[in-house]
């Protein structure tokens, strides 16, 4: 059965408790409205840990002021079966009182220069502060040995990486697999915001991608891809915030450049902000 916990010192009592029976604890942190790509997380973090937490916490400061934190979804009920299901152990269900006990204005800020600032941070300035300063805040409530995040979030992840590299978090950062629906569409909560007229439009981004990945490879020139991914997007009803290829550390990379790739897409259709990426 998973245990449902609303105070940090019940967490506490419970994770102290894994440790010292030698248990190594495995976390996966959320923002609820739980789908299968979240399951997956939780998946992989039951097969690298002995126990695992979850929270679902829908973090005020990640969120710019023209976005969708009322209306971000919020299924509580269904979210803590499918935990269940999905094998973990704990849920963490802070409020934004014992979050950010100092009040929102008040609260200790991470920021983690470089990597924050571009593709998403330039678009949703102020984004990855709002990540950064809850993540390492759920870090130290939680005290994991390992956290599981979706690599959908890519830049996210990066950013994570570096800020538990920086601040020596003693946390190993694993990514879990993007998740996709049969037409290829990345799983993401906001999926639900699409209509039916714009659903299958959706699924243009990871053909999009798919075509930037194989121009690539094929020896295309970088400025000429992200043209023509930008263009194929817009021609499908997209406003493009970016389509890119860069390196895994997001950097841009220089034609004569060998190694690996990831190319990048952000891009509303109707009032729904997607964001996917793919890996080569
Ligand atoms: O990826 C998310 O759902 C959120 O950004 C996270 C990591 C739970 C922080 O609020």
């Amino acid at each position: 059965m998973i245990q449902t916990v609303t105070d940090l010192s019940g967490l506490r009592a419970i994770v102290n408790g894994w440790k010292r029976d030698g248990l190594r604890v495995g976390f996966v942190p959320t923002m609820g409205n739980l789908h299968a790509g979240h399951y997956s997380l939780v998946e992989l973090a039951c097969r690298q840990a002995d126990r695992v937490v979850s929270s679902v916490f829908v973090n005020p400061t990640q969120f710019g002021p023209n976005e969708d934190f009322t209306r971000y979804p919020r299924t509580p009920e269904a979210d803590t079966s499918g935990l269940e299901r999905a094998g973990c152990d704990v849920l963490w269900l802070p409020t934004v009182e014992s979050m950010y006990p100092f009040g929102v204005e008040l609260a200790a800020k991470v920021h983690v220069p470089g990597v924050s600032a571009l593709l998403e941070g330039a678009h949703r300035p102020g984004h990855f502060d709002g990540v950064c300063t809850v993540v390492s805040r759920l870090f130290n409530q939680v005290q994991p040995d390992m956290a599981a995040f979706g690599r959908k979030d890519y830049q996210q992840l990066a950013v994570i990486q570096q800020m538990v590299a920086d601040l020596a978090f003693p946390i190993e950062i694993v990514g879990g697999a993007i998740v996709r629906e049969d037409d290829g569409l990345a799983m993401s909560s906001r999926n639900q915001y699409l209509t039916a007229e714009t659903r299958p439009q959706a699924a243009t981004i990871h053909r999009v991608l798919q075509a930037m990945r194989d121009a690539s490879l094929a020896g295309a020139p970088r400025d000429q891809v992200e043209a023509t991914g930008v263009a194929q997007l817009q021609a499908a009803g997209f406003q493009v915030d970016y389509a890119v290829v860069r390196r895994p550390d997001l950097s841009e990379p220089r034609a004569e450049d060998g190694g690996p790739r990831v190319a990048l897409v952000a891009a509303t259709l109707g009032t729904t902000r997607l964001i996917d990426n793919v890996e080569f």
